[in-house]
């Protein structure tokens, strides 16, 4: 069974079986782990996604996993108010998940137009259709790159928000607009402020996809693979071994924090953000180690000079999300981070267009 794959303008038919949500993005990387983990709880899900970046077969692979949810594809995008307020009728979804985003930082120096357009105006028009139609819920996907450089590690909630890059920028200027809605109208939102997603469905279901890629842990494995050696951005930062230190979280842990984040919402909580990591950090070098445990192989790399926009040092404290939403990371330890990964790409060696 394929997802019904309808075009923005289309019709859904169809029952809707229980408590239905719709996932902008949901074709893409964190937001199809998050759409499997409300499928696997029992919701019916609308996956509203204009796959310049998502995978259909993911979505499709998902409605297979699970025939008695209700799992659909609209065809859309989020600037387009007309057509997510029809999802959301047609779906009769009671709260969003909004993922659908452009990410990479370094290309919202190029192009800040493109990242002002889809994040924020595009998430303006999914709020407005929610309005429209009268659904409050809204989770929203934030980003470490809303703190800037970090003036304190671990990174808390009140760490100061000063984004040094468009896409940070971006991220931050929808957080304080949920505010300023949030107080002036019944929207309520859960903001996740994510570190450095990573890993894959352990299922291998899902698993990263994005081209061209430029996250460490697919490149290493790609330097594993291919002997194209990875090359290593900076060796001169001020930390132990003088590369960055990140926080590696698994993609599953992420989806079951945006599932607490609805069910609090849905229990008539309030509006919060919390930041997502494991609170390890963990350097590009410790990382490479890790990579080369996991599979047992060298991991071939180079040293280069630094990339621009990359902050030295970027590691969470999950205490609130931990004590607020009684999230409990599954999959917090590095290798087995790294192993979903290595699992995920050693059967698609061309992501979701070839398998092995
Ligand atoms: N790195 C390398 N070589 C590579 C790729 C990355 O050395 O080929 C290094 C980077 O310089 C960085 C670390 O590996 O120090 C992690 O880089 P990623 O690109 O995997 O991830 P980032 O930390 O840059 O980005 C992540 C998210 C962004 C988010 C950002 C917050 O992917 O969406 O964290 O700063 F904005």
């Amino acid at each position: 069974m394929n997802p019904k794959t309808v075009s923005a303008g289309g019709v859904m038919t169809g029952g809707v079986t229980g408590s239905s949500v719709l996932v902008t993005g949901g074709a893409g990387y964190i937001g199809s782990h998050a759409v499997k983990a409300l499928a696997d709880a029992g919701y019916d899900v609308c996956v509203f996604d204009n796959l310049s970046a998502g995978h259909r077969e993911a979505v499709s692979r998902i409605a297979n996993r699970y025939p008695d949810r209700r799992v659909t594809l609209v065809v859309g995008d989020v600037g387009d108010r007309a057509a997510v307020a029809r999802a959301l009728t047609e779906s009769q979804a009671q709260a969003v998940m909004h993922f659908a985003a452009r990410l990479s930082v370094g290309e919202s120096v190029r192009e800040p137009a493109k990242y002002y357009e889809t994040n924020v105006t595009g998430t303006l028009a999914v709020l407005a259709a929610m309005a429209d139609v009268g659904v409050h819920r809204f989770v929203f996907s934030s980003t470490a790159a809303t703190f800037g450089e970090p003036v304190a590690i671990p990174i808390d909630e009140d760490h100061p928000q000063v984004p040094i890059n468009p896409y940070g920028e971006t991220k931050l200027a929808v957080e304080r607009a949920l505010g300023h809605l949030g107080a002036a109208t019944p929207m309520r939102a859960v903001i996740f402020r994510y570190f450095n997603a990573a890993g894959a469905d352990p299922d291998g279901l899902l698993g990263e996809d994005h081209s061209p890629e430029e996250h460490l842990i697919p490149r290493a494995i790609a330097a594993v693979m291919t002997g194209k050696p990875l090359q290593i951005f900076g060796t001169d930062y001020p930390t132990p071994d003088g590369t960055c230190v990140r926080d590696f979280v698994h993609v599953s842990d992420l989806a079951s924090a945006h599932l607490a984040g609805l069910t609090s919402l849905e229990a008539g909580g309030a509006s919060a953000a919390y930041n997502l990591g494991m609170g390890d950090g963990v350097s590009v070098r410790e990382l490479v180690a890790s990579v080369a445990r996991v599979t047992g192989r060298d991991v071939p790399h180079v040293v280069g000079p630094r990339r621009p926009g990359d902050p030295s040092s970027l590691v969470a404290t999950s205490a609130r999300v931990r004590a607020a939403l009684a999230w409990e990371p599954q999959y917090g330890d590095l290798d087995t981070i790294v192993r979903t990964a290595w699992v995920w790409h050693q059967s698609h060696p061309k992501g979701y267009g070839t398998t092995e």
